[in-house]
């Protein structure tokens, strides 16, 4: 009896600590050992090519690892099924402070940071989430647009060449149709040529900025990118208010400057090229390649070139008699553009690869779609990465391929898989206004340009170093030949 009952306890201790020990396994997170160099870990492969790093250890480790970078531990969550248990935790949270200060110099007073931030988000819902906020500003786009167009349409025709074919690339293209009408019509006057030159030259340099590298590094190796940033900053002190600037730039303006005791006037400076940069850094790469993809596709310009007609109505460029019509290119008409909505929703789908980085404030774990648990540690990175996903097979039928009209039946607000905004409590504001400008530049040139592609085919690499930001630029020129409609 006693013997019995003894080989019965002793039996289920066995089992259960098989049982632990199974558990035990299958609940522990990989740190990747492949390609960790000493001190560095990780972050020579993830410097270079951080998208294919990133594919190589989901061969290997599956939907969740941790990787290294120096003393920065990241795991990464592939699998859409956990996206939005991370990006709904609220123990998590985006380090825009640091980020701030490293990047553009703003606001070290973490306790002023906090409350102006909650109201810097009620801002972002009130104008930039919200449809009929949003309507003054895409008026004051397509007008500026249509401005830009029409000047340089004039001096064609003033020399004598509108016939002509004019040669350039489709990236400077792309920034010059968003570059000056986007900042004015979220700035209002601001002089955006003037500052053109710096804006772009610390675009290119940002990701350094990203690394949050030690401060030594950037003063003694980037002088002429810092140089720039303080040009830029000083630009917003010419007028505070500049006229024609949208509510939203506005009132925030407004708030940021009234809190003198969290706010100084040089952070405010470089608040303002943060927003003025998260505004263009990912719309002029995605304008690139929606036009790359749709211009390309004659079945798909085919449908989008009916619906535009349906339902934009038409001004003229060479006089302003019809300019009262700018003012109904509404968002409800630029949201019947379904055909074209989804070749945009397609572009992001195959180009989008943001890096949605979460740090941990308290320790938390996390329980992952697969039964997984996630420890979580006060500090610790995660990151959610949807390129993977965006070419998943198995969530997108033919993953590689363009196909315009993917989108167009599934209407609902998320789709398994599909993140190129981020996700949660900071997921793209600007998301709309985005999406809206893309649709307007592509109704704009289809209806009153004539183009030529050299190459029909060719699709080209994306810069590696923007891979994790949002949308990468191309690292190749691509050619086109345009003119206006005469
Ligand atoms: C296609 C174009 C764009 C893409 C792909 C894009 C992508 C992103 C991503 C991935 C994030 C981080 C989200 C997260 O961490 O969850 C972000 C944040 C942000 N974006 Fe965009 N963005 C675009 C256009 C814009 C535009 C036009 C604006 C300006 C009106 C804008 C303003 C912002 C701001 C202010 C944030 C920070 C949000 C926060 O602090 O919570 N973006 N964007
Ligand atoms: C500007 O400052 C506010 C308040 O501190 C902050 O929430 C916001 O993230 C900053 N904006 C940018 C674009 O960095
Ligand atoms: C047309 O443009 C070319 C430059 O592209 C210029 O050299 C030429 O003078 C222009 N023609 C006229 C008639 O102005
Ligand atoms: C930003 O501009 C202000 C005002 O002109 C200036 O005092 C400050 O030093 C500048 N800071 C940076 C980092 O550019
Ligand atoms: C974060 O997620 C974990 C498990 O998924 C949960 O126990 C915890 O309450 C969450 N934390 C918050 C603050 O939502
Ligand atoms: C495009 O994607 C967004 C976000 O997933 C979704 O809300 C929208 O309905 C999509 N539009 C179309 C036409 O597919």
């Amino acid at each position: 009896m006693l013997l019995s009952s003894f080989i019965l306890a002793s039996l289920v201790l066995v089992l259960l600590y098989l049982l632990l020990l199974h558990k035990d396994n299958i609940s522990s997170i990989p740190l990747v050992s492949y390609r960790n160099l000493p001190v560095v870990g990780h972050l020579i492969p993830f410097l270079r090519d951080r998208r294919k790093f990133l594919m190589e250890c989901h061969q290997r480790y599956g939907q969740c690892f941790t990787v290294k970078l120096l003393t920065q531990r990241i795991t990464f969550v592939l699998s859409p099924f956990d996206w939005a248990t991370v990006a709904r935790n609220s123990s998590l949270y985006l380090p825009e402070h640091e980020f701030g200060i490293k990047v553009f110099d703003t606001g070290n007073s973490v306790i002023g940071f906090q409350q102006l931030n909650i109201e810097v988000h009620r801002y972002y819902t009130r104008y930039l989430k919200n449809r009929d906020r949003l309507q003054p500003i895409i008026v004051e786009f397509v007008l500026n647009l249509r401005k830009l167009m029409m000047h340089e349409r004039m001096a064609l025709k003033n020399s004598k060449n509108l016939s002509e074919w004019i040669s350039t690339d489709l990236i400077t293209f792309s920034h010059r149709m968003l570059f000056e009408p986007s900042s004015l019509a979220l700035f209002g006057e601001i002089n955006p040529l003037s500052i053109e030159n710096d804006f772009r030259l610390f675009d290119q340099k940002i990701h350094y900025f990203n690394a949050l590298l030690p401060s030594w590094i950037y003063s003694f190796f980037f002088r002429r990118e810092l140089q720039t940033r303080f040009r830029l900053n000083n630009s917003w002190f010419s007028k505070i208010h500049p006229l024609h600037e949208s509510d939203f730039i506005k009132h925030r303006a407004d708030l940021l400057l009234d809190h003198p005791e969290w706010y100084s006037a040089q952070e405010f400076g470089g608040n303002q090229t943060a927003m003025m940069w998260a505004s263009l850094a990912n719309s002029t790469p995605a304008l690139f390649w929606c036009l790359l993809y749709i211009l390309r596709d004659t079945k798909a310009l085919e449908s989008i070139q009916q619906e535009i007609d349906m339902y934009l109505p038409s001004f003229s460029l060479d006089d302003d008699l019809s300019i009262s019509l700018v003012s109904e290119w509404t968002t409800a008409r630029l949201n019947s553009c379904v055909l074209l909505e989804s070749a945009i929703n397609e572009t992001l789908r195959l180009v989008a690869t943001p890096m949605v980085l979460r740090k941990c404030l308290h320790a938390t774990d996390i329980t992952l779609n697969d039964g997984r648990i996630l420890h979580l540690k006060s500090n610790d990175a995660i990151a959610l990465f949807s390129a993977i996903a965006h070419r998943d097979g198995n969530l997108f039928p033919d993953p590689d391929k363009f196909i315009f009209d993917r989108f167009v039946q599934k209407n609902a607000d998320t789709v398994l898989g599909f993140m190129p905004f981020g996700m949660g409590k900071n997921i793209c504001p600007g998301r709309y206004l985005a999406r809206y400008e893309i649709k307007i530049c592509i109704a704009l040139v289809l209806r009153h340009m004539e183009y030529k592609f050299i190459d029909m085919k060719t699709i080209p690499t994306e810069q590696k170093h923007r891979i994790g930001v949002g949308i990468a630029p191309p690292n190749e020129n691509v050619p086109i030949w345009y003119r206006y409609k005469s």
